[in-house]
């Protein structure tokens, strides 16, 4: 298959596919998932090449182990784990069975006393020691961190309860800096953490606690916990009535649809929790009964596939013209590259094409006056994906919105046209001639032929963050399976960790550097001489 995708693209790999660009393509090459469209026609995928990647949908066997997924089977299958985060948005409540037991009346309960809690935070009924909580830090890293993070800032419009902090880094710059703004009276302080051992949110666990406790009798009553670890939450000294829990088929960084979530549901209130949930159910049906050359996450996929393993565009640049969405491509970034930076397939085999591609990007109009010369002038190509919103939430400015949809349609206008030499002599032929004008020209050349996809929706709700999120976890299963890869596990994070616990008696000195090599005892010389 791979060889075939290759052998088509060297064959068309000239063309530019603006010439292929009529009103029919644009309508053949895009596709629908409720009121979201998704255009993929800026691109130089044509009909055989859409058909050959559809193939390799049929040949990876995505229908069988999309609904393994969802019907629970263990396809992590290097921890032995079902993947069941769509479990957490199943509003209907439908069961679904996990050796034998339905798995939702304890999602459902759960849900319902999270909601219970959230209320009761927000009407100030929940007080802390000087009355009602006016501030919430979560404390997590990685999954407990980056969904409600990015989620939080994505449905600013829709925050009624108390402000929202997040503290991640175990650099001590990020919590003295959250807590300096916060009244530990009032504050509600939230850990996160799937295993209730990751050592930054730990180290910043106990640093809040502290700081409480200087001020708060019991400061227990005013933390809660986010995580599978019972036994750890208990030891740590947070009363069960404020833990809520999760089993271990909900993967860390697919986990903001469930407890994880709660700041987000603290943030916008139980409702609106439940609308950003019903957004990713709705995705999950698409994703189940849409078929392929309809289905949104199966096409947003085989676009990266194509980009990546065939035509060899190593990173993809998510680029959201919605400036909510800022955090998203941090977000991506964890969801994509730990889900899919794999180097062997399930069975342990080197893989026959590389993996996932590097991801990156910041809201526009932002990064056009920042990164976009490399987009379109640089000799790499780097496929983008740009989101839009028909509205913004500032109706009294939506002509400045209008704006901003001009600028996200021209750029990727322009990936696509770019400028050929003529045009660029015509820009500066009243200024320059000769050998000059040729220089001159030269330089505001733009090759164009650079693919373009882009997300449009009607306006960033919870329901349409819900949509997107969901979208883009269904697109890293669908290019894990096409790689035969296990998106749900994070082996590769480990060897870091490891070093680091072994480094810190080192750094502090009680340790000499014997048997490090010789930069790593340089460089703790140095930064011991300097305080460290
Ligand atoms: O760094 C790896 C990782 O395990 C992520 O996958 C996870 O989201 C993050 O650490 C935080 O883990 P935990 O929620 O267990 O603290």
């Amino acid at each position: 298959m791979w060889d075939k995708l290759k052998d088509h693209h060297k064959s068309v790999a000239d063309r530019r596919f603006e010439t292929m660009l009529d009103t029919a393509r644009a309508e053949d090459f895009s596709a629908r998932a409720g009121d979201m469209l998704f255009d993929y026609s800026k691109t130089n995928i044509d009909p055989t090449a859409r058909d050959l990647l559809i193939e390799l949908l049929e040949v990876t066997g995505v229908a069988q182990k999309r609904d393994a997924m969802f019907s629970g089977v263990a396809i992590n299958e290097t921890e032995g784990r079902a993947v069941l985060h769509t479990a957490l948005r199943n509003l209907d409540g439908d069961p679904i069975l996990l050796d034998g037991d339905d798995v939702m009346p304890e999602v459902q309960a759960t849900l319902d006393r999270m909601s219970t809690f959230a209320t009761a935070i927000r009407d100030g009924s929940y007080v802390g020691q000087g009355g009602k909580i006016t501030d919430v830090v979560n404390v997590g890293i990685g999954g407990s961190d980056l969904g409600p993070a990015m989620a939080v800032q994505a449905l600013a419009p829709y925050h009624d309860g108390p402000r929202c902090h997040f503290v991640s880094n175990v650099d001590p710059a990020d919590i003295a800096g959250v807590l300096r703004a916060c009244d530990p009276k009032t504050t509600l302080v939230i850990v996160a953490s799937k295993t209730f051992t990751t050592i930054e949110t730990m180290t910043n666990a106990r640093t809040a606690q502290a700081w409480m406790a200087q001020k708060v009798s019991d400061t227990g009553a005013q933390f809660a916990a986010l995580s599978t670890a019972a036994d750890k939450t208990a030891a740590f000294g947070i009363d069960a009535s404020r833990v809520f829990g999760f089993e271990d088929w909900v993967g860390g960084r697919y986990s903001m649809w469930g407890p994880i979530g709660l700041s987000l549901m603290i943030a916008i209130g139980p409702d609106a929790f439940r609308a950003f949930l019903r957004g990713g159910q709705a995705m999950d049906q698409h994703f189940k009964a849409a078929e392929w050359h309809e289905n949104l996450p199966a096409l947003l996929a085989l676009v990266g596939v194509w980009h990546n393993q065939v035509c060899g565009h190593a990173t993809r640049a998510v680029l959201p013209y919605d400036n909510l969405l800022g955090r998203l491509p941090a977000y991506l970034q964890q969801l994509e590259m730990e889900s899919n930076g794999k180097g062997v397939s399930m069975d342990g085999a080197d893989l026959p094409v590389n993996s996932g591609p590097v991801v990156w990007g910041e809201p526009g109009t932002n990064g056009q006056h920042a990164f976009y010369q490399l987009i379109h002038q640089g000799t790499r190509v780097i496929p983008c994906e740009f989101l839009v919103a028909a509205r913004g939430h500032e109706d009294d400015l939506h002509h400045q919105h209008q704006l901003l949809v001009a600028n996200c349609l021209a750029q990727s206008e322009a990936l696509m046209r770019g400028r050929d030499l003529d045009e660029a002599r015509d820009k500066v032929s009243d200024k320059f001639s000769g050998e000059e004008l040729e220089r001159q020209a030269r330089h505001r050349v733009f090759p164009g032929n650079r693919p373009s996809v882009t997300i449009a929706y009607p306006k960033l709700d919870p329901f349409v963050l819900g949509q997107i999120i969901a979208l883009y976890e269904h697109r890293v299963f669908v290019e894990g399976v096409i790689l035969g890869i296990n998106s749900y596990d994070q082996w590769g994070v480990e060897l870091g960790k490891e070093l680091a616990t072994a480094l810190q008696p080192v750094v502090e000195g009680a340790q000499d550097t014997a048997g490090k090599d010789g930069s790593t005892a340089a460089l703790v010389d140095f930064l011991q001489k300097n305080g460290v």
